[in-house]
């Protein structure tokens, strides 16, 4: 049995991109149109859209949106492509850890590189090709999804950290594409969440998501993991993944390295569900992953409210830290389970 989500984060609709707008979840579900590149870049940024997979859909998009502002500037084709290209390189720019941005403004790149069509012909092919993106993306998740259902024991307690969901993609998830298909089989699994402090993705959108799909969810806070872990009341643990380096060290959440310490000490095996897409074959290890860094002000306030004196208190806010290789039971992509050497078992799936 196939399990259904309701949820399509993002999609193009012909001359524009609609996205769920996650900055209002859960007090509001609702659609904004993104209508030009700048805005789309600005909605990356800001996190209007986000989730690596989303992001890197986004970010297709944003080029299309670019495309068809240069038409009106009545340009040569090779000016029009020329500054194209520059603008899928800003859009790039957006966010710098998840590495899918980067893979889906290439693809866009490509296209317009590979064209022999005019400008009306190359914008076309970009909406193609977007599209395309946004299809696969969901097959992929659900490949994802099937793979790691296999791992999931009988009625599992599967925690996970920020959401790597329906809402992190076009749709499905891949985390909780996991879940999505092991919950197919077996409606005995639940889910733990972590709150994911500082933007709480965790509380507001993972219960979101799986509460609108029926899916059993315990919220908790990020401190209490090895607390339930100790208790034996977690059976696995499955994150998603901004990037993985060659080595399998996987950048996600700030927080998922502290899962992935706990999860060893308890012997509770730690899966990444990943499209290959976040795989960059490029960088040796994790260490050279750019983390970013955002506002102090995710980390003071709460919905606009501090939560610390504002005076006297310094801050730092990284959104994203690195899990080491040697913590990680098994990468879930849609090409099956990857397995530690992560080294040869990554080079084998490139090949
Ligand atoms: O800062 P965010 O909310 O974009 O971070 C999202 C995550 O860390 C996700 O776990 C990751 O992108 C995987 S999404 C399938």
């Amino acid at each position: 049995m196939e399990f259904k989500s309701k949820i399509k984060t993002i999609e193009w609709v012909d001359t524009y991109s609609k996205m769920v707008d996650q900055t209002v979840i859960p007090y509001e579900y609702k659609f904004v149109n993104i209508t030009s590149g700048d805005e789309m870049f600005n909605a990356i940024r800001n996190m209007i859209v986000r989730g690596a997979p989303a992001i890197g859909i986004a970010g297709a998009h944003g080029v299309i949106l670019y495309a068809q502002e240069l038409e009106k500037q009545n340009l040569s084709r090779s000016e029009f492509v020329n500054k194209l290209i520059e603008k899928a390189e800003y859009m790039k720019t957006s966010r710098p850890t998840a590495v899918n941005l980067m893979w889906a403004c290439q693809k866009q790149i490509e296209v317009i590189k590979n064209s022999n069509a005019d400008i009306k012909g190359i914008i076309e092919e970009l909406k193609q090709n977007g599209i395309k993106l946004e299809n696969e993306d969901i097959e992929i998740n659900k490949k994802i999804g099937d793979y790691g259902a296999e791992v999931v024991p009988e009625g599992a307690t599967i925690l996970t950290h920020c959401n790597a969901g329906a809402l992190a993609t076009v749709g499905y998830g891949t985390a909780l594409g996991v879940v999505r298909s092991a919950y197919a089989k077996d409606n005995t699994i639940q889910v733990f969440a972590d709150e994911t402090r500082p933007r709480q993705q965790g509380s507001r959108i993972t219960t979101f998501e799986l509460a609108m799909d029926g899916i059993p969810v315990t919220l908790i806070t990020d401190g209490m993991c090895s607390y339930f872990m100790k208790k034996g009341m977690i059976d696995m643990v499955v994150v998603g993944a901004d990037r993985i380096a060659a080595n399998g060290d996987t950048a996600n959440k700030i927080g998922t390295y502290t899962v992935a310490i706990a999860a060893k000490y308890h012997n509770i095996p730690f899966y990444v569900a990943a499209p290959l897409s976040t795989i960059d074959i490029s960088i040796k290890s994790g260490d050279e992953i750019p983390i970013e860094e955002r506002s102090h002000e995710e980390v003071t306030h709460i919905n606009g409210k501090p939560v610390c004196p504002l005076k006297g208190v310094n801050v730092i806010n990284p959104g994203f830290d690195v899990t080491p290789h040697e913590l990680i039971t098994g990468i879930i992509t849609e090409k099956g389970i990857l397995r530690p050497d992560y080294n040869k078992s990554i080079r084998e799936i490139f090949v």
